[in-house]
């Protein structure tokens, strides 16, 4: 039986994730007025009985909270480890035994955790479905899936968008998830990265690869470095300079930086006064720590409260369409050739979780050809070129 687990965005067709954006349409509950509108989940008995476990085994405020309101508003339950040192992981428990444990227990799983790959190593022992919370600075698919929602109910629609990520893209995983499903979309997308912290590797190369993008170098959003690429639907010509539809903006991820960064693009009520920003609606997965300015709040285009709102009624639609497709058939990312275990050979990245001490054990190094002399990790997705 092939689980539904949610690891990467790609796991999920355009289609399925329609249908979670439906559902969580549904599921949304608008209360208040326009000077203080709040958003909630609707309360359900969809899931009544089913126990979803929370492990977290790094910090969160969002993403744990927001998964566990929407299992209690699906009426079902909530068990949940949220802190590492509370856990067996400190006896030098491995994640692949502590899930196959956790699965006696709950009916799925929501898995953060400061490895790259941890989601899927986690996806391999478990005998429920899980969903990836955060995997280091890999992906984190059910944030991408409250933007998406976001700039679907406030733009009309999903395809075509002119969408500017700013920041630290190498560190944020939030924006990882991001491009691939906006370039699903059709978007252009233009990065404008704080000093050297551009897209992985692999990640550009998937844009261009898999994901039918090609990439101009530069930008001229007056942000950022030069460094900065555009990202076009392949055959697509652009026009004058686009107006932005969305600008996405990411905290400097310290907990994964080798060294400090000096300079960093800050989004005030100035840039946003710049031609071709003038529409934006700006996004931030939050936290934010000074490269958002907190006059922006009261702005119309400030939309990275609402943002953080959608959280639970997309993550109730998202729970209720995992376990309701438990026993389906899961969709896969891409249609690779082969997955080959390779003994003398390790992953390129450092984080990867089959590089942990404790985890490489149940994690041995195993790749996805997906070019000649070009092997993805199974786990991270981090490519390597092959000897
Ligand atoms: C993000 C994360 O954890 O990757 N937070 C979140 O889940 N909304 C972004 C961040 O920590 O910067």
């Amino acid at each position: 039986m092939t689980l539904p687990h949610l690891i990467s965005i790609n796991d999920l067709s355009t289609s399925e994730m329609e249908s979670i954006f439906v559902l969580a349409q549904a599921y949304l509950e608008e209360l208040g007025d326009v000077q203080s509108p709040s958003r909630i989940g609707r309360s359900t008995e969809a899931c009544r009985g089913a126990i979803m476990a929370t492990l977290f085994y790094e910090p969160s405020t969002r993403t744990r909270l927001s998964f566990e309101s929407a299992m209690i508003r699906l009426g079902g339950s909530v068990i949940s480890s949220a802190d590492p040192r509370a856990s067996s992981a400190v006896k030098g428990e491995s994640l692949a035994d502590t899930v196959r444990i956790v699965s006696g227990y709950a009916d799925l799983i929501a898995l953060r955790h400061p490895r790259e790959g941890a989601a899927k190593l986690a996806a391999e022992y478990a005998s429920v479905p899980v969903i990836n919370g955060g995997d280091g600075a890999h992906e984190h698919p059910t944030q991408t899936l409250c933007d998406l929602f976001t700039i679907r109910r406030e733009k009309g629609a999903l395809s075509g968008l002119n969408v500017a990520v700013l920041g630290d893209l190498q560190g944020g995983r939030t924006v990882h998830s991001l491009v691939y499903a906006l370039a699903r979309f059709g978007a252009t997308i233009t990065t404008a990265p704080a000093g050297g912290l551009s897209l992985p590797e692999s990640v550009d190369w998937r844009l261009r690869n898999e994901f039918a993008c090609e990439r101009l170098s530069g930008n001229d959003l007056g942000v950022g470095t030069p460094v900065g690429a555009t990202y076009r639907p392949r055959g697509q010509t652009t026009g004058n300079r686009p107006n932005v539809d969305v600008l996405y903006l990411t905290r400097f991820q310290k907990e994964r930086a080798s060294q400090e960064i000096r300079e960093y693009p800050r989004v005030n009520r100035e840039l946003l006064s710049t031609p071709g920003l003038r529409n934006a609606l700006v996004m931030h997965p939050l936290p934010r720590v000074k490269e958002l300015d907190i006059a922006l709040d009261v702005d119309p285009r400030a939309a990275y409260f609402r943002q953080a709102s959608y959280g639970v009624p997309i993550r109730m639609a998202l729970v209720a369409h995992i376990l309701e497709h438990s026993s389906a058939q899961a969709s896969t990312s891409g249609g690779h050739l082969s997955v080959a275990q390779q003994s003398d050979f390790v992953c390129a990245n450092p984080n990867c979780i089959s590089r942990d001490i404790v985890e490489a054990q149940t994690a041995p190094p195993k790749f996805v050809v997906v070019a000649p002399r070009r092997l993805r990790c199974f786990y991270c997705e981090h490519d390597t070129p092959a000897r």
